[in-house]
């Protein structure tokens, strides 16, 4: 039996991190974990709530409400978030959530919260976990971390698609704006800022394929497993 490690993604909005991370999970049996949904879940309860996120004792009261499992939904195999018992998979991904996540994200007690569940995810190993602060905080152990990039312009037109299909209506400017303001605030925040980990592996994806950014990618897996064992 190969010895099962932690793969950490780590990058920019839209650039591909979930895609990889699925990729990854399925081909070595791994599980995957998304972290943004988590702080896009929290975000959809605090909305639908009117919890004010900029007063501590609101978002601590709050969170003790909050259930967040993740659940493999048998038709795709796909694991989805779920809210207090709802499936929220497809709701939080509504740009109306893309616009208040990164600052409910940015909120020391929504971190601690979410860092910690996803530490405890992580305890067997076997896992793949997708976000701004996986490599960094949540497991600056792990035994891959890779930080994948892209060109702006290539992630905007990458995420318009993915949105224009469940509403037309949207405009590329639009996600444009949400990809930047998103961008900014994640690098910029005080408590675990996007950034690369010094031991990260640096994968930009914008002239590659889902099969190419693969290939690369696998291959180095391989030589972090045969570097754990
Ligand atoms: O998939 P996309 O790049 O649009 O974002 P996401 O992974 O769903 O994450 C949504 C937001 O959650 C990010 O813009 C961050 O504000 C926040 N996030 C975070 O702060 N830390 C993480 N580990 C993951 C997400
Ligand atoms: O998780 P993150 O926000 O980083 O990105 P994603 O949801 O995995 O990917 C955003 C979109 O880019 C998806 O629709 C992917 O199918 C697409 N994509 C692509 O066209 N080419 C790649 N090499 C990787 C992703």
């Amino acid at each position: 039996v190969m010895k099962k490690i932690i793969i950490t993604i780590d990058g920019w909005s839209s650039c591909g991190k979930s895609t990889l991370a699925k990729q990854l999970a399925r081909e070595l049996h791994y599980v995957y974990i998304d972290s943004g949904a988590m702080y896009r879940a929290i975000t959809l309860y605090f909305l639908r709530h009117h919890i004010d996120w900029t007063i501590p004792a609101a978002v601590h009261e709050a969170l003790q409400h909050i259930k967040l499992e993740f659940i493999t939904n048998h038709k795709n195999g796909q694991t989805e978030m779920w809210l207090n018992g709802e499936n929220v998979e497809y709701v939080i991904r509504d740009l109306v959530i893309a616009e208040k996540v990164s600052e409910v994200a940015a909120v020391k007690e929504v971190r601690e919260y979410a860092v910690a569940k996803q530490q405890e995810m992580g305890r067997k190993k076997g896992i793949v976990m997708d976000g701004r602060d996986i490599g960094t905080v949540v497991f600056p152990h792990a035994e891959l971390k890779i930080f994948m990039t892209a060109d702006e312009k290539v992630r905007v037109q990458r995420r318009y698609k993915e949105l224009y299909e469940k509403n037309p209506n949207i405009t590329l400017e639009e996600v444009k704006q949400n990809l930047e303001h998103r961008d900014y605030i994640d690098s910029h925040r005080a408590i675990s800022p996007l950034r690369q980990a010094e031991d990260a592996l640096v994968l930009d994806n914008s002239h590659l394929t889902m099969k190419q950014q693969l290939e690369i990618a696998e291959g180095w897996v391989k030589e972090a497993i045969v570097k754990a064992e």
